[in-house]
């Protein structure tokens, strides 16, 4: 397993716990070191003990060196980063093509090299270009195997998966590829071979898909806001059909994360390139930051117009529960249009806040929820946290120097908020509808 970030230490953990034997290779000393010693270098729940199980049980082994671990294996998972490109949008493939050379300098018998990254429609070609042409008596097989896991429930995601997709038309690289999903194919894991391009649109399109459905019913929240209707409710009475289902339908503060931003954007730049402009997955990027950018504005409303010397405290920070990851977080752009607007920040989240350290300017971090709230102008729900989903409102009430609550997430009932005596705003439920329309 090449890259032991989220994506390749979640999947070498479970392959191991599968009975394979599984090398994971970070060029990070410092992640590698960590995992020798049995430490996380991320939040992920289970994580843990299925890792430290299966290195207790000679499965799963962390190292630095590629080019010991590549020789000694049937299948080669390239699981390394792929952000966006500064600049234009596209993915950075660095990572990937740095680590195919390294690889094609390291494998020996037949060795089928699997891309995992999301990479765009055409990266395994050029894959298989670097290694053949480094490597030209190397016996390869180049596939694409995208990976569709959640943080937050990555485990379970991999173990139980709707399906697993696998790009490749070489026979032996099919075989192989079955007998590494084996236990999941008995378990009705549905397996499907593609040839490698379309398994690599097809990574893109899910994402871009599932961006869609939120983005969608961000816009809906909006009118709902302005036409006294309760955007909730319009989500359960689409997603009760069949056709449209009810997953993704939570209105919020815009997607964020280590995979829709950059995947939407980097299907854009592919569109555009191939003379093919995505025209819906276009407006769904332009639409998602310029609601991020808006949230700022529903905190200032809710204080009047003027959050200059007020303290803001947020409760969640990292962009979705059960995660530590912050990349592209809602809560990145929030913190920052409320510092240049003056007000004073403070902030809790469960797992998130070292890793908020490194990307949030100079605000202030409280070891709890109360504690965070306790004399501030207003608390906002930025990350729908399960412990954020019952606090004690009396306790919240009596912390707050204003009863005054903007929740991002919809996590509570706006009858109930305003019966305690709270200002009360969330996302489409405003249920007063603007005259005039
Ligand atoms: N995070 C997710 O939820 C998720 C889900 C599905 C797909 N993906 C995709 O999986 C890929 C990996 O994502 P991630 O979130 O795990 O990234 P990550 O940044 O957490 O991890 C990537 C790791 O690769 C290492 N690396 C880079 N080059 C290397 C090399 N030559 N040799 C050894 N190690 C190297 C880095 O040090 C880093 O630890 C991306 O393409 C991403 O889009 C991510």
């Amino acid at each position: 397993m090449i890259g032991t970030g989220y994506v390749g230490l979640v999947t070498g953990a479970c392959l191991a716990d599968f009975g394979h034997v599984v090398t994971c290779v970070d060029k990070d000393p410092a992640k590698i070191e960590a995992l020798l010693a049995g430490q996380m270098p991320i939040y992920e729940p289970g994580l843990e003990d299925l890792v430290n199980r299966n290195a207790r049980e000679r499965r799963l082994s962390f190292t630095t060196e590629l080019a010991p671990a590549v020789r000694e294996a049937d299948v080669v998972f390239l699981a390394v980063g792929t952000p966006s490109r500064r600049g234009d949008g596209h993915a950075d493939l660095s990572y990937v093509y740095g680590a195919a050379r390294e690889i094609a300098a390291a494998a020996e018998g037949f060795t089928v090299i699997v891309t995992k990254s999301t990479v765009p429609v055409g990266t395994g070609d050029e894959v298989e270009r670097i290694i053949r042409e480094a490597s030209p008596h190397a016996d390869i097989a180049v596939a694409s195997n995208p990976e569709f896991l959640r943080e937050g429930a990555a485990i379970e995601d991999f173990k139980r998966p709707d399906r697993i997709v696998i790009g490749t038309e070489d026979p032996r690289a099919k075989a192989v590829m079955t007998e590494v999903y084996r236990p999941l194919y008995l378990n009705q894991g549905p397996l499907m071979f593609t040839a490698r391009r379309t398994s690599e649109l097809i990574k893109y399109a899910a994402n871009a898909f599932l961006a869609t459905k939120i983005t969608f019913i961000n816009e809906i929240a909006d009118l709902c806001e302005k036409a006294g209707a309760n955007v909730q409710e319009v989500a359960r009475g689409i997603g009760l059909d069949k056709r449209i289902g009810s997953k993704f339908l939570h209105a919020g503060p815009g997607y964020g994360g280590s995979c829709f931003p950059k995947d939407t954007l980097a299907l854009m730049r592919t569109g555009q390139d191939y003379g093919v402009p995505l025209r819906v997955v276009e407006a769904v990027v332009g639409v998602n930051d310029a609601r991020k950018s808006a949230m700022a504005r529903k905190v200032i409303a809710a204080l009047d117009g003027n959050v200059y010397g007020k303290t803001v405290a947020l409760l969640g920070l990292t962009f979705k529960p059960n995660t530590d990851d912050m990349r592209e977080s809602p809560s990145i752009p929030l913190v920052y249009s409320l510092l240049d607007k003056g007000a004073k920040i403070r902030a809790y989240d469960p797992e998130g806040m070292t890793e908020a350290k490194k990307v949030l300017g100079d605000i202030e971090y409280r070891a709890s929820a109360y504690d965070c709230l306790d004399g501030a102008d207003v608390g906002v729900i930025v990350t729908e946290w399960d412990e954020f989903r019952a606090l004690d409102l009396d306790r919240v009430k009596a912390a707050l120097t204003r009863p005054v609550i903007v929740d991002l997430r919809n996590i509570y009932r706006p009858e109930d908020m305003a019966e305690r005596g709270f200002r009360y705003e969330s996302i489409g439920r405003s249920g007063v509808p603007e005259a005039g329309a």
